[in-house]
């Protein structure tokens, strides 16, 4: 029963074929001529033979016709990525009409000593397999400098643990302790980057005290601004305390911008952190004393893995931070802009619905 039924179809459909053989034939030259792809035919003697508009559209017409194609690709400087039996995959540079662009060239040996070959601009996935690269090299080089730190110190511990002054042992326990708290935030940053971009972030607010979030953001801070010889000003209104946030994230906004003045200002320079009331929000500032950003710069600070060209060489940074904070703030009803005047310093103001304060809380009940 069910060989019969498969005999059927095999004829109903070999049936069908040769109906529409001649159809097929056109419908082939249409798709040939339409296809976005490239497709070059050449003969035994390795010319061109045809090509379809697609082909001449990046390779030139005046270029291919009668051509020999291995010679041309010979001076486009092609490079075999892969070769296997069936086809040979090669890539080459191509000028386009802004700046250089990127060809895939796929190969297929047909009878008789005929090839057929498909032309692809894959100067966009090259670009990005690119930006991939470049910045996983980035994650590694950040993670490194930690990582050292911590096997120095642990180093020094396996030595002479037994034999060390109490104080010496306690300032190697700051020191690893620093070192593990700036991989938990590089990993924080980097993993929450994935869930924004995934849309899958979340933030949990509640009340809450800023002068909280901002002393557990100093445990991690306070080691860099040290080394650099600054000092961090609070001025925070007594009454700009209680907010409505998630207490976590508002320290990581906290962490991610003290760093950034630190980082990008000149030693001995003063970081102030201001907090008032503004109507049913407290407004957040982070004042540095560093070098400002550029003004055609400013409007892509919060844009993923951007980093400003001024100062990409000086610090080491992966360009998540602000993304991040926006995040942060927006998820909770808030907002954040930067204002910076270049050689004059950098504020960021991010805002937080404000929280009743305790008494007010109290009194109530
Ligand atoms: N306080 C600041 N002073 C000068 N430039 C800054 C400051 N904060 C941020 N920037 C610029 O914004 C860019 C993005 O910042 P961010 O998202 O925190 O990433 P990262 O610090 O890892 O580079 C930085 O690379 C820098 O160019
Ligand atoms: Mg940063």
């Amino acid at each position: 029963m069910n060989e019969q039924q498969s005999e059927s179809e095999r004829r109903r459909v070999s049936g069908r074929r040769r109906e529409d053989a001649a159809l097929d034939q056109a419908t082939f030259a249409e798709a040939f001529v339409a296809l976005t792809d490239g497709i070059v035919l050449t003969d035994s003697e390795g010319h061109v033979a045809s090509a379809n508009p697609a082909a001449f559209g990046v390779l030139g017409e005046d270029a291919l016709i009668g051509q020999i194609f291995e010679e041309l690709l010979l001076v486009s400087g092609a490079t075999k990525t892969q070769d296997t039996e069936g086809h040979l995959v090669r890539r080459a540079w191509f000028p386009r009409e802004d700046r250089m662009g990127v060809l895939e060239i796929v190969t297929t040996p047909l009878p008789g000593g005929r090839a057929l070959h498909t032309v692809r601009d894959v100067t966009a996935q090259a670009e990005l397999l690119r930006l991939k690269e470049e910045f996983l090299m980035e994650v590694a080089h950040e993670l490194r400098t930690p990582i050292a730190a911590l096997i120095a110190s642990l180093d020094l511990v396996v030595e002479d643990a037994l034999t060390m002054p109490r104080q010496e042992l306690s300032v190697l326990a700051g020191t690893l302790r620093r070192s593990g708290l700036r991989l938990e935030h590089l990993v924080e940053n980097l993993m929450d980057a994935g869930s924004i971009e995934a849309g899958t972030f979340q933030v949990r607010a509640m009340p809450a005290s800023l002068r909280h979030s901002l002393s557990e953001a100093l445990a991690f801070v306070h080691p860099m601004l040290e080394s650099k010889g600054q000092e961090l000003a609070n001025e925070m209104a007594p009454d700009a305390d209680r907010v409505l946030a998630d207490e976590r994230r508002t320290t990581q906004v906290f962490a991610n911008l003290i760093s950034n003045a630190s980082k990008y200002a000149p030693e001995g320079t003063k970081v102030t952190v201001r907090a008032v009331t503004a109507g049913g929000f407290v407004r957040i500032t982070i004042a540095d004393e560093g070098p400002g950003i550029p003004l055609d710069e400013q409007k892509r600070l919060f844009e993923r893995f951007f980093r400003s060209r001024t100062v990409r060489e000086q610090a080491g940074g992966l360009g998540l931070g602000l993304s991040i904070c926006r995040a942060i703030v927006h998820a909770q009803g808030g907002d954040i802009v930067i204002e910076s005047t270049p050689g004059r310093g950098t504020s960021v103001h991010f805002t937080l619905p404000k929280a009743r304060h305790l008494a007010e809380e109290a009194q109530d009940s």
